[in-house]
C-alpha cells in the first residue's frame, strides 16, 4: 500500500464520493470561484482536466454548450467510471484516459487548449513534476488560455510536517461525516502522498514556465483556487 501513492483512490472511490458530498475540501466554494472565471469564457472551449476523479464538480460548472472537447486524465478507474456518467450531457466531446497526468500532459497538442484545470491532484506531484506541469500546460494552452488550479497549499512559511499535523488534525476532529476507518485510510494517504507547497512556490513554478499573470480566486483554510495566464 506504501508504494502506491493514490492506493485510497485505485482501491476505492466511495471515501472520496462522501468528502465531496459532504463538502469537506470546499469543493462548494472554490468551484463555485472558478465558475465564476469560466462564466467570462463562453467558448466553445478545449478543456483539459488533469486529476479529473468523477468530474463531478467540472461536470457542473461546465455547460455542454459551452465545451467543445472535453480531455480528462486520472488513474483511477473507479472514479472514471463514475465521470463517465457526470460528462454523458457533454456527449462525444469527452474523452477519459487512465493515465498519469504528466505522461498526458507531454503528449498534449501544442497551442490547443483554452482551459487546463486541476483540481486537487497536483500535491501529488514532486516540485519537479509540477514544474513540468507548468512547463507542459504553457505549451500546450492556446493564446488567452489559462491554467486554474484548485488545490491543498501551505500557508505562506509553514513546512510539510507542520501542515500534515494541522491538516489531519482537521481531519479527526472535523470530518464526522466518516466512519473511523475511512479516516484512518484519509490521513495515511495524506502522510504518504501530500506534497503541498505554498502559493508563492507554486506561483513561481507558473512563472518559470511563462504564466506571468497569477490571481487568487478563493481561499478556505489550505485549500485554495488559482488562474494562470501568459
Ligand atoms: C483528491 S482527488 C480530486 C478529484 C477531482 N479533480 C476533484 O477535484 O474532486 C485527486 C485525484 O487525482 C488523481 N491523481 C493523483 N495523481 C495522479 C497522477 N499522477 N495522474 C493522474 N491522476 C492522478 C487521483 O486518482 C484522484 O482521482
Amino acid at each position: 500500500m506504501k508504494t502506491d501513492p493514490i492506493y485510497i483512490f485505485r482501491k476505492t472511490w466511495a471515501t472520496y464520493q462522501k468528502v465531496i458530498s459532504n463538502n469537506l475540501m470546499f469543493h462548494r466554494e472554490t468551484l463555485t470561484a472558478v465558475r465564476k472565471l469560466l462564466d467570462s469564457r463562453p467558448g466553445p472551449l478545449n478543456v483539459l482536466d488533469l486529476g479529473c476523479g468523477d468530474a463531478t464538480h467540472i461536470g457542473k460548472i461546465l455547460n455542454p454548450g459551452q465545451v467543445a472537447e472535453y480531455c480528462g486524465c486520472d488513474l483511477s478507474p473507479y472514479a472514471l467510471d463514475v465521470a463517465r456518467k457526470n460528462l454523458e450531457p457533454f456527449g462525444i466531446s469527452v474523452h477519459l484516459l487512465c493515465r498519469d497526468m504528466v505522461a498526458v500532459l507531454r503528449e498534449a497538442p501544442e497551442n490547443h487548449f483554452d482551459v487546463v484545470y486541476s483540481g486537487y491532484a497536483l500535491h501529488h506531484l514532486t516540485t519537479e513534476d509540477k514544474q513540468t506541469f507548468f512547463t507542459e500546460c504553457q505549451r500546450t494552452l492556446r493564446e488567452n488560455g489559462c491554467v486554474i488550479l484548485v488545490d491543498v497549499m501551505l500557508e505562506e512559511g509553514e513546512a510539510r510536517p507542520a501542515y500534515l499535523d494541522s491538516y489531519n488534525g482537521m481531519v479527526a476532529t472535523r470530518w464526522k461525516a466518516l466512519t473511523k476507518h475511512e479516516r484512518d485510510q484519509v490521513q495515511e494517504h495524506i502522510r504518504n502522498c501530500d506534497f503541498p507547497e505554498t502559493p508563492t512556490v507554486i506561483q513561481t513554478l507558473a512563472n518559470n514556465a511563462g504564466l506571468t499573470i497569477c490571481r487568487r480566486l478563493e481561499k478556505y483554510t489550505w485549500h485554495e483556487a488559482w488562474c494562470y495566464f501568459a
